[in-house]
């Protein structure tokens, strides 16, 4: 008796703690201090990874491009057929999940966030609801192994979790216009089996996996929900009391808005920006021109065509590109989440390794140009990118001049100190107010191939 009592009152300390707010009912205050460690992080790993890996792009002989982690889709492959092939194949190795944290420490991320789920619906926790799940492909929780050796790195950990599932039963039974492998045309002489399935007891699972994967490995930091569609989204997935079934549990959990329609993610309108539909708004594969004032926004982006492994697209983006698009898109306000498709057996290809060092090893001489700062405050300059922090400018240089000279569009009101922050003597550059702004001279000793970095410090106000 006594111990139903205290359980009781467990139950409800925690429900007093967890209720203190609905994702709609929460204070900018509040909502600040929770997004401040994301919108300082600045960047991040995604990493795609399931049984598609195992398709590594290719299926029944045939090669597919763009997204491999659809090739369930494309090839238009019944679940049982579709892990009849893949699950022999599924044999992740030892020590993955360490290398995936080490790669994602070593590029100068701060969080990752990871497929507990994609579209085919193969779950990578031990789930109790579903027997498709690594624990019954090979006996081990991989959910709980990448998230353990992301914590280890002292990194921020997300889970990216798909509300399609083209395995369950009953999710087929949803009358929208996404495809499904099912509908593919290969299946065209066979109805869809719909007959005796209920949406209602798909989003009973939806909800219950998600339960699991937000209780059972202590806080997650990231919901990265995927997707919605004008005829799949919000109330159709239960959306509202998915996100704050979520935050009870995890109060300071930042999730995105894929669980609304919020537009076309390729283009540029995701501004519709409502924060009680989600924290972080998500330009796909796209860097907005002028980034998206006032919102929180993430670009995710692949390092070749496809989000999941594919052994013959090798269009690798270079790490010039790679290491600008970073800065690029934090001169805009936003973060880059950077994606990794590992191999079959979880081991990071060597193409990417090759990038996401080189982003490294430039994050880390010129890291404090892009942790913690914000968007550009002056308008765009052709000879590279700006970002900010307090009295702070940095001019991250794409084009040097030939005579190494730039101009910053300011009329300072006061002292400026600058110099190239390669440069550990911290030598002060030549300035010369000009009717176009500030010049600066720079010294080429420190010029970096990618891009070279001017600090400007002023005691006074910035004016453009
Ligand atoms: C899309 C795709 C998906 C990918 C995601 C990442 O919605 O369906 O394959 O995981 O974008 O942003």
């Amino acid at each position: 008796m006594l111990l139903k009592a205290l359980t009781v009152s467990a139950v409800l300390a925690a429900a007093a703690f967890t209720t203190f707010n609905t994702v709609a009912d929460e204070t900018q205050k509040e909502r600040d201090e929770r997004m401040a460690w994301w919108r300082e992080a600045r960047l991040g790993m995604f990493v795609h990874w399931g049984l598609y890996s195992q398709a590594a792009g290719v299926w029944d002989g045939k090669k597919y491009w763009g997204g491999c982690e659809w090739i369930q889709n494309s090839a238009g492959v019944p679940t049982a057929e579709y892990e009849a092939a893949l699950r022999p194949l599924f044999k992740p190795k030892e020590g993955f999940a360490e290398e995936w944290a080490a790669l994602a420490k070593e590029m100068g991320a701060k969080y990752v966030v990871f497929t507990s789920k994609h579209h085919e619906g193969f779950a990578l926790h031990d789930s109790a609801v579903s027997d498709y799940d690594a624990m019954d492909f090979c006996g081990r929780d991989l959910a709980r192994e990448i998230i353990n050796a992301v914590r280890q790195q002292d990194l921020k950990v997300g889970i990216y979790h798909s509300m399609i599932d083209w395995h369950h039963p009953d999710y087929v039974a949803f009358d929208n216009t996404l495809p499904h492998p099912l509908k593919h045309e290969r299946n065209k002489d066979k109805p869809l089996p719909v007959e005796g399935h209920d949406f209602n007891r798909y989003l009973d699972y939806l909800s219950a996996q998600v339960g699991e994967l937000t209780t059972h490995y202590g806080p997650l930091d990231i919901l990265w929900w995927d997707f919605s569609h004008p005829t799949a989204e919000g109330h159709h997935w239960r959306a509202n009391a998915l996100l704050n079934q979520v935050r009870a549990s995890n109060p300071l959990i930042i999730q995105n808005n894929r669980l609304f329609n919020s537009g076309n993610v390729s283009g540029d309108n995701l501004s519709i920006f409502n924060p009680a539909k989600g924290d972080f708004t998500t330009p796909e594969q796209h860097i907005p021109e002028t980034g998206m004032p006032g919102v929180d926004w993430e670009v995710c982006m692949t390092l070749n065509g496809t989000w999941g492994y594919s052994k013959h697209d090798l269009n690798w983006k270079s790490s010039e590109t790679v290491i600008r698009n970073t800065i690029d898109i934090v001169s805009k306000g936003g973060n880059y989440l950077l994606n990794v498709g590992p191999c079959p057996d979880g081991s990071i290809p060597e193409a990417t390794y090759v990038r996401f060092r080189d982003l490294g090893a430039w994050m880390k001489k010129y890291g404090s140009a892009i942790y913690g700062t914000t968007a550009n405050p002056l308008k765009a300059v052709e000879w590279g990118r700006i970002t900010a922090k307090d009295n702070r400018l940095y001019l991250m240089v794409f084009n040097w001049p030939e005579n190494d000279t730039i101009t910053v569009p300011i009329k300072p009101d006061s002292a400026v100190d600058c110099w190239m922050m390669a440069d550990t003597k911290l030598k002060a550059l030549q300035t010369e107010v000009t009717d176009a702004g500030l010049n600066i001279k720079m010294n080429s000793e420190f010029q970096n191939p990618y891009a070279s970095v001017v600090v400007l410090q002023t005691t006074g106000k910035v004016v453009e």
